[in-house]
Parts: C-alpha cells; sequence; structure tokens
C-alpha cells in the first residue's frame, strides 16, 4: 500500500467524559464493532471507585501487565482506527489533557442525566485551545433523562461550541423508542440489548409516511415537529466547520444497550480527521512528508521493582517508524534505535515492524524520555502544543533520610518525568515543590518512592493558587519581578520562571504592577500575534 495510503486509512482519536458518563462502556462497543473483542465485559473499567491507594496502586500493577488498554487499535470499514484511552480518576486528568495532543479529534460523551459536567467542561477546554474537532455523543437515553432540546442549549452555552444534532431521539427513559437518523432518513428502533447489536432501520423517504404512526404511535407526531424545528434552527452540516472545532455533530444513544453507537461510529469514520499537521519549532510538520518525526506524550512506568523498564508511548507524525533504525532524540541530541517497539491491533500488544502517521507505539524506556520529547530522523525541532496545565495542589519534598538524598533526587525527577506530578525547584536550596491536580497522586508518589526507591519523605502543604508561566515583552521589567519575588519564584522543568501565587488576589495584584509582564495558568500559550492570526 502506499505511504499515503496508509495515512489516509487512520483515524486516531480519544473519548473523553465525566466519569460515569460512559465512556468505558462506549469504547467496548466500539471495538465489538470493530471485531476487536468478541463479548461485552472484556474492557475492565479503568476507574477508581474508591480514592484509595492500595485500588489505585493494584490497578495499575494490572494495567501494567496490560498497557495494551492504553491504545486501542482495530479496523472498521477499511479504516485503522487507533483509540487512545484516558483515565478515568479526575486526579489524573493532566494524563488525559496529555493523550489530547496526540490525537486528531474526540468523542464527547455526555449523561443525559447530568448533562454537562465539570471534567466535561475541563476536557472541552483543552480541546479548544487546540481546536480539535469534537463529536457529541449523549448517552443513557434509557434514562429519564433531560429534554433534548435543553441538553443541546447546555451544550452550546457552557462549552462554547455550536452544535448540530445528526440522530435524534424520541422519547426518552421508559418510553425511550430509538433514534431518527437525521441524515440517512432512517429509524432505528430501540430494543434494549446488551449484548447484540440493533440493525433493523427503516427508511423514511417522507415523514408523513403513515408507517411511522404505526412504528412509534402517539411519539411520531412529536418526532415530526421536532424534525422541523431541527431543520428550521440548525444549519445543515458542514464538515469544515466541524475539522476547524466550531461545530460538533451530536447523535443520542445508550451504550450499555448498543444503542445509537453504529450511526455515530459510521459518521465518524466518514467524517474525523485523518492524522494532522503538528506545530513544531519550526513550523507545522506535514504528516505525508517522507522524514520521519513523532514525539512522547505518555510514560508507563513498570510498577514490578525487579523490572524497572518503562513504555514511552510515541505519536508518529510524520514519515514511517522502523524498527532497528536509529532515530534522533533532539533533547538529549544523541541517536537511539527500538528493536521491539509495540503496537496494539486487536488489543494484542505485538512487536512491529513499522508503524505510519496516526500510529501510537510503545518504545521499551529505561529512562531516556521525558514527556515532550521529539524523535526525528536526524532533523533538529522540538514538537509544540504539549503544554503543562497548572496545578491545583502544591507540597514541598522534605527528605526523611538524610542517607536516601540520592534516591529521593533521582525517585522524584523520575516520577515527574513520566509526568505523575510536575516539578518546580525553588532557589536557593534546590526547594523541590510537586504540584498535582489531585489529592491521589501525592499517595502515588510516596508510595513509589518508598517502594521503587527506598525513599521517604515528607510532603508538605504549601498554600500556592496557581503555577503562572510568564511571558515579557521587557526582559528588565521580568528580571526585577523574579528578583523581587524570589520567595514565590520557582523554575519548571524546562528551567522557565514560574510565579507561583499565593492567590487571585496576589495574582491580578501581579499583573496591575507589571503591566508588562503576561501570566499563564498553561506552559504554551498562543502568543497575541498567534492568537489573532
Ligand atoms: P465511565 O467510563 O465514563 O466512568 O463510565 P462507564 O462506562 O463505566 O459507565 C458508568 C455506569 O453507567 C456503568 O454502570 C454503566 O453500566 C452505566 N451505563 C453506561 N451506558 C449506559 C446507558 O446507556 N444506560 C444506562 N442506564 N447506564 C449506562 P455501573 O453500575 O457503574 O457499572 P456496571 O456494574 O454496570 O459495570
Amino acid at each position: 500500500m502506499k505511504y499515503a495510503e496508509e495515512i489516509n486509512k487512520r483515524k486516531t482519536f480519544a473519548i473523553i467524559s465525566h466519569p460515569d458518563a460512559g465512556k468505558t462502556t462506549l469504547t467496548e462497543k466500539f471495538l465489538l464493532f470493530g471485531g476487536a473483542i468478541q463479548t461485552a465485559g472484556a474492557v475492565k473499567s479503568n476507574k477508581i471507585k474508591k480514592t484509595a491507594t492500595s485500588d489505585f496502586m493494584e490497578i495499575e500493577r494490572q494495567r501494567g501487565i496490560s498497557v495494551a488498554t492504553s491504545v486501542m487499535s482495530f479496523e472498521y470499514h477499511g479504516h485503522l482506527i487507533n483509540l487512545l484511552d484516558t483515565p478515568g480518576h479526575k486526579d489524573f486528568a493532566e494524563d488525559t489533557y496529555r493523550t489530547l495532543t496526540a490525537v486528531d479529534s474526540v468523542i464527547l460523551v455526555i449523561d443525559s442525566v447530568n448533562g454537562v459536567e465539570e471534567q466535561t467542561k475541563r476536557l472541552t477546554e483543552v480541546c479548544r485551545m487546540r481546536d480539535t474537532p469534537i463529536i457529541v455523543f449523549v448517552n443513557k437515553m434509557d434514562l429519564e433523562g433531560r429534554d433534548s432540546f435543553d441538553l443541546l442549549d447546555e451544550v452550546e452555552n457552557t462549552l462554547g461550541i455550536q452544535v448540530r444534532p445528526l440522530s435524534w431521539p424520541i422519547n426518552k427513559g421508559k418510553s425511550f423508542k430509538g433514534v431518527y437518523n437525521l441524515h440517512e432518513h432512517q429509524l432505528n428502533l430501540f430494543e434494549a440489548n446488551k449484548t447484540k447489536v440493533s440493525t433493523e432501520v427503516v427508511s423514511f423517504d417522507d415523514l408523513n409516511d403513515a408507517r411511522l404512526d404505526d412504528l412509534i404511535g402517539s411519539d411520531a407526531d412529536q418526532l415530526r415537529e421536532d424534525v422541523e424545528l431541527i431543520e428550521g434552527v440548525y444549519e445543515p452540516l458542514d464538515p469544515e466547520s466541524y475539522l476547524k472545532g466550531q461545530v460538533a455533530p451530536v447523535f443520542f444513544g445508550s451504550a450499555v444497550n448498543n444503542f445509537g453507537i453504529k450511526e455515530m461510529l459510521d459518521t465518524f469514520v466518514s467524517i474525523a480527521p485523518t492524522p494532522l499537521p503538528r506545530p513544531s519549532s519550526k513550523g507545522p510538520i506535514d504528516p505525508y512528508q517522507k522524514e520521519f518525526s513523532g514525539f512522547i506524550f505518555k510514560i508507563h512506568a513498570n510498577l514490578d521493582p525487579n523490572h524497572r523498564d518503562r513504555i514511552a508511548f510515541l505519536r508518529v507524525c510524520s514519515g514511517m517508524f522502523e524498527r532497528n533504525k536509529f532515530f534522533h532524540h533532539t533533547r538529549l541530541d544523541k541517536q537511539f534505535r527500538f528493536n521491539n517497539p509495540y503496537s496494539f491491533l486487536a488489543r494484542e500488544k505485538s512487536v512491529i515492524d513499522t508503524a505510519y502517521p496516526g500510529d501510537v507505539i510503545g518504545l521499551y524506556d529505561t529512562g531516556n524520555f521525558k514527556i515532550g520529547d521529539t524523535l526525528t530522523d536526524g532533523d533538529d525541532f522540538k514538537f509544540q502544543g504539549i503544554p503543562s496545565f497548572s496545578p491545583e495542589i502544591f507540597r514541598e519534598v522534605i527528605n526523611k533520610d538524610p542517607m536516601k538524598s540520592k534516591q529521593l533526587d533521582k525517585g522524584v525527577r523520575q516520577l515527574t518525568d513520566e509526568g505523575v506530578a510536575q516539578l518546580f525547584i525553588q532557589q536557593p536550596g534546590s526547594k523541590k515543590i510537586i504540584g498535582t491536580v489531585g489529592e491521589l497522586q501525592f499517595e502515588v508518589i510516596k508510595y513509589r518512592l518508598n517502594e521503587e526507591y527506598g525513599a521517604s519523605c515528607d510532603l508538605v502543604s504549601k498554600s500556592f493558587y496557581k503555577a503562572c508561566w510568564i511571558t515579557t515583552t521587557d526582559e528588565a521589567q521580568l528580571d526585577e519581578f523574579v528578583r523581587l519575588k524570589a520567595s514565590e519564584i520557582a523554575y519548571d522543568k524546562d528551567e522557565n520562571p514560574v510565579f507561583l501565587a499565593p492567590s487571585a488576589w496576589m495574582l491580578q495584584m501581579a499583573q496591575e504592577n507589571y503591566p508588562k509582564l503576561t501570566f499563564h495558568f498553561t506552559s504554551e500559550f498562543k502568543t497575541a500575534a498567534q492568537a489573532e492570526s
């Protein structure tokens, strides 16, 4: 197969949702459709029902054994689909944000009862930073959820993205009858079934056809009214606007009952983007260029203390990845080759010889990779758009055992390279401040430092509000700020100064007193000029 055909076959995406909306269930149904698994129940939920560390470590251990769950590839109607898994627990949101840098589009699952939830908002914001195309799936239509028009309004108003329904539910909850496919003009009648896929559809050239009344009785008139309203209010879907992340097509269904999914999957493969160019320090990198390039977006540690290797997940961005070929690690300026890179077709982890743009491969790593690292054929550049986000909780690492300070140092650096948490170094004294999104990571860090590095530490609370990366039009003003605010300045992994703002008010004061500085909650940002272009 020609190189361009290989790329055009691929669709790389993630399913995102607030916990419990149905991400795991939908993932499983996709794999069923793609023939990658045969029975329902094969995909284990990776969410942690209780937030106890022991539970988490147990799940991580299992996941470590079967890292295949991080990427699931399957074929569907001639397309090769790479579905990237995201953690279910909110404390691991940053892991999800990073995974989103490696996909070309997302499917956002919303629970019809709960509507748009906290995590839905944050994840959508991250997608919008990169204009990632979004398809919305309103799940759990078999429950007494909210009114469908109200849900669409809520999505538009709270997520700031225009919507366009492509399927429409007929009633809901106990009276849920099915969905009408607005695009194909087909009625798909609901039948609660967790193991079988409903395939029976009835086509309509005209919704006034009396067969509609025979099939759905008194709901027929409501459907006619709804469809008329939708066609009057919403513009037909413009695929270009979807690809620019401006309009999100919406589907309704019930993942657990296998319902409404096939319509969405068929539309997904027809409209979702093939591998897209990726921003880099030397401009966008075109996937069709022959020179290989890719970046690391996730590192998975082997939690078995006897096997300290890690798996670094690389998204191929251009050219062809080849086993045993030397590639250039641009941060370390070193050559590396990989004799057993993994792919994850049909959930089987298998050694591959080649990989193409859009693919995600697992590389054995003995500590050479950090999140965001770039590999190339020889060219020197760095992929961008893999930002760090301001943590929510900050703790200072205090060594409890002076004999083990080297181990502690190494452990903290390696765990933060993996992206478990962010490390900020504060002078004088190289104080280590760790920032996370949730409490659970601190427990994980303590546990792993102890188990894997034999180091013990106290993690002392620091009441910072946010970590703010700083840009300036006036270096002298930045120097002055860094000098005067020394106790609130720390340096991130790339040695950029970061303002650890004690409160929202202090941040506002800093902005007012230093008008030539701009404070950002992420480590990468559109400059004013980029935002305007
Ligand atoms: P998540 O990965 O987004 O956290 O959600 P997950 O798929 O685990 O689904 C959360 C719960 O919602 C599960 O129930 C799942 O069975 C249920 N669910 C998913 N889709 C639907 C749907 O269309 N309708 C209804 N009524 N429920 C749905 P659970 O009780 O937490 O787990 P389980 O014991 O059923 O596995």
